[in-house]
């Protein structure tokens, strides 16, 4: 199995990492969770212009204009580690390796890896529904920026499993903003909600991709925070992500509690994505 390191292509066994590596010391990097289904990446383009983004808004320099070899780096990666049915690709890039210091320069060179994994889609749970688990949203005010710095949305997701959810639904105070990794949509009355795409959420492709097919669909999306009261009351509720696509929530655990059922629009948006998928 062969991993990106850099421009390179090597054995996994031989990818070794500096002991001065930023991501390591400050968390100091950012990264994409690409989906592969039959050996074809979904969606690559808004992944690496994500990625740009985030490296923008870290003042990480790196082009990925200048280095249109990335697209083709994860192509040959999925090619080469014949990864021909559903999994996904994995890319970090961190700032870079020098002596820890915080304050970083900006003459380092920043570092880019990338492996593959096969994964099954979670049919199981798309089909059955979730329960979730409701908790403080203890991060930092830039979750718009999708780093490696994940302390947050890891202590968020041991507490879920902790109580049996798969998944943390966070909220500050009485706003909720979004899953430990994934984003959140409920629906009332036939009209959708999700948080805005601002600095407390991250603006998943998955849900950029549904708000688009729900509104081909005819159906009202309304991009407003939305609190817990007013989820618990919802008629259908989800979550979205590059892993989880579509998954119905069934039952809400932690501060509030509350059941619910799978509904048509919950329905209606899996197939919509499969048909945006095939
Ligand atoms: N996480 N919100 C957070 C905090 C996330 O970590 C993710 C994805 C999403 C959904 O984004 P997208 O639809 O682009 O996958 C929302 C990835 C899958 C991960 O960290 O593994």
């Amino acid at each position: 199995e062969k991993v990106l390191f850099n421009d390179k292509m090597i054995d996994r066994e031989n990818a070794s990492f500096s002991f001065d590596d930023r991501s390591m010391y400050f968390g100091d990097g950012v990264y994409e969770v690409i989906r592969v289904y039959s050996g074809h990446p979904y969606k690559l383009e808004m992944h690496l212009q994500r990625l740009q983004r985030s490296a923008d808004e870290l003042d990480i320099p790196y082009s990925i204009k200048e280095k249109q070899s990335l697209k083709k780096s994860v192509m040959e990666l999925i090619d080469t580690n014949n990864l021909n049915g559903d999994g996904y690709v994995y890319l970090q890039l961190s700032r870079g390796a020098t002596a820890r210091d915080h304050l970083y320069e900006r003459h380092i060179e920043p570092f880019i890896f990338a492996f593959t994994k096969e994964m099954e889609t979670p049919l199981n749970q798309q089909e059955q529904g979730i329960a979730v688990y409701l908790t403080e949203d203890i991060r930092w005010l830039r979750c718009d920026i999708k780093t490696v710095n994940l302390l947050g949305n890891v202590l968020a997701k041991r507490q879920a499993a902790d109580h049996d959810c798969s998944e943390a639904i966070q909220h500050r105070g009485d706003t909720v903003t979004e899953g430990s990794s994934s984003n959140l949509f409920i629906v009332k009355d036939g009209q959708l909600k999700t948080h805005p795409a601002d600095n407390l959420i991250l603006n998943g492709i998955t849900r950029q991709v549904v708000i688009d097919l729900a509104e081909k669909q005819g159906l009202s999306v309304s991009l407003t925070a939305f609190t817990t009261e007013e989820m618990l009351e919802a008629d259908e509720a989800f979550i979205t992500s590059t892993i989880n696509e579509i998954t119905p929530i069934i039952e809400w655990r932690g501060t509030k509690h509350g059941m619910m059922k799978i509904g048509p629009i919950t329905k209606q948006l899996q197939s919509e994505l499969q048909a945006d998928i095939e």
